[in-house]
């Protein structure tokens, strides 16, 4: 078929082969033939396991309901957007208007999707975005088409201040990659931190997605702080907790939203341990859909799964709400989107529904890890919500 490293293709159903770069011929199926579902995320670079395990949930949760969604056979076309922005455009276009996806679901880079988003919200494509948390997306951007199951970066970030705060720190360094996640997460965080009386000593920046960290490992060492505030996910948490703890293990305390711990707990090993984290997920969670979720991934993939998983699932469960309520045609897009707006449904993370911008309201969870897993230690914030600062929605 022709397929290249950046082109993936799997089929549900009865649907047939399609390829990006093929000559394309609309199939004349009515609502009642495939649907077909566009995916945008990365499968290579540092935040490829995120859209593996995002990816592995979304076909898990179709799996499970026999291969169909509102009675329809599924047929999902991927690509890998390699979390690089300037790639965006086109790949989203490719799904959009080259291959007429029914629904498109993406991504995880803040810089991607804001890209994606521009020209989703022009089609009217119903779109949902299963981790990037670009605040604007849900905030002056917002659009009846356009829905995220994850977080906004500031909603994260803003959870953690409380948490840091409880600790007895006052005196914080923070670390980021230099692009709208990292900036907007250690915004939020400031946001609530200061407010309770915290301290940032210094904001640390360097470019996506440099893993280089000793230069930033040096200013805090240098700076003192009572505790450090870092965004990295994927390939870049993993390397800087490892690196982290061979500097300055069990001298100030690592904190940080889940996407820190979340997908590499096993592979940080010891030095992971201690780390603490918020996020709106925890293995653990003592509820029905999580019990349910676990085993199930446990035994589709023979590892847990983690915050990005639980996104990729509640995708679906938010899509298979809107099919439902209008019998699996999707040219009705704004019966779709209505009943998706009003979606409130359990979720493995607990209670999940929708800010008047679409962005998720939940609760938020402090974790530590220990051992290789993220332990609960309660609950930080109930029911949380992201401001919808510009939306004119509602
Ligand atoms: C983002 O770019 O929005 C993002 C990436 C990884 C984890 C969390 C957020």
């Amino acid at each position: 078929m022709g397929l290249n490293r950046r082109t993936f293709v799997s089929l549900g159903g009865t649907a047939g082969a399609l390829a990006i770069g093929m000559p394309f011929v609309r199939p004349s199926y009515a609502q009642s033939g495939p649907l077909k579902l566009g995916v945008l995320l990365p499968y290579s670079g540092t935040y490829a396991p995120l859209g593996e395990a995002i990816t592995r949930a979304m076909e898990l949760y179709v799996k499970q309901q026999g291969g169909k969604l509102a009675g329809r056979d599924v047929t999902f076309v991927k690509l890998d957007d390699e979390s690089a922005p300037p790639k965006a455009t086109e790949l989203t276009t490719k799904l959009v208007q080259g291959e007429k996806v029914d629904v498109l679901f993406g991504t995880v880079h803040s810089g991607v999707a804001m890209a994606m988003v521009k020209i989703t919200k022009e089609d009217g494509v119903p779109t949902i975005i299963p981790n990037a948390g670009a605040d604007q997306i849900t905030r002056g951007m917002c659009a009846e088409n356009v829905f995220r199951t994850s977080f906004s970066n500031g909603q994260a970030g803003f959870a953690v201040g409380p948490a840091v705060l409880k600790a007895g720190h006052k005196k914080v360094v923070t670390a980021t990659w230099k692009y709208a996640a990292g900036e907007e997460s250690v915004a939020g965080f400031k946001r609530s931190f200061t407010k309770g009386g915290g301290e940032v000593l210094k904001d640390i920046t360097i470019p996506f997605p440099d893993v280089e960290f000793q230069s930033v490992l040096a200013e805090i060492s240098s700076l003192k702080p009572d505790a450090v505030y870092v965004f990295w996910a994927g390939g870049g948490a993993l390397k800087f907790i490892k690196d982290y703890a061979a500097a300055l293990g069990g001298k100030i305390p690592l904190w940080g939203p889940s996407f820190l711990t979340d997908g590499v707990e096993q592979a940080a090993g010891a030095a992971g341990d201690g780390v603490k984290t918020v996020g709106h997920y925890v293995e653990s969670l003592d509820n029905p859909e999580n019990k349910a979720f676990v085993k199930l991934f446990q035994d589709a993939h023979k590892i847990p799964p983690d915050v990005y998983a639980v996104q990729g699932w509640d995708s679906m469960q938010l899509l298979d709400i809107g099919l439902k309520a209008v019998g699996g045609d999707v040219s009705k897009r704004a019966q779709l989107n209505a009943a998706m707006a009003k979606a409130s449904f359990a979720s493995p993370r607990g209670p999940l529904r929708f800010s008047s911008s679409h962005n998720p309201i939940q609760n938020f969870y402090l974790r530590e890890l220990r051992g290789g897993v993220n332990n609960f230690q309660g609950i930080v914030e109930k029911e949380l919500s992201d401001d919808t600062t510009g939306c004119k929605l509602a």
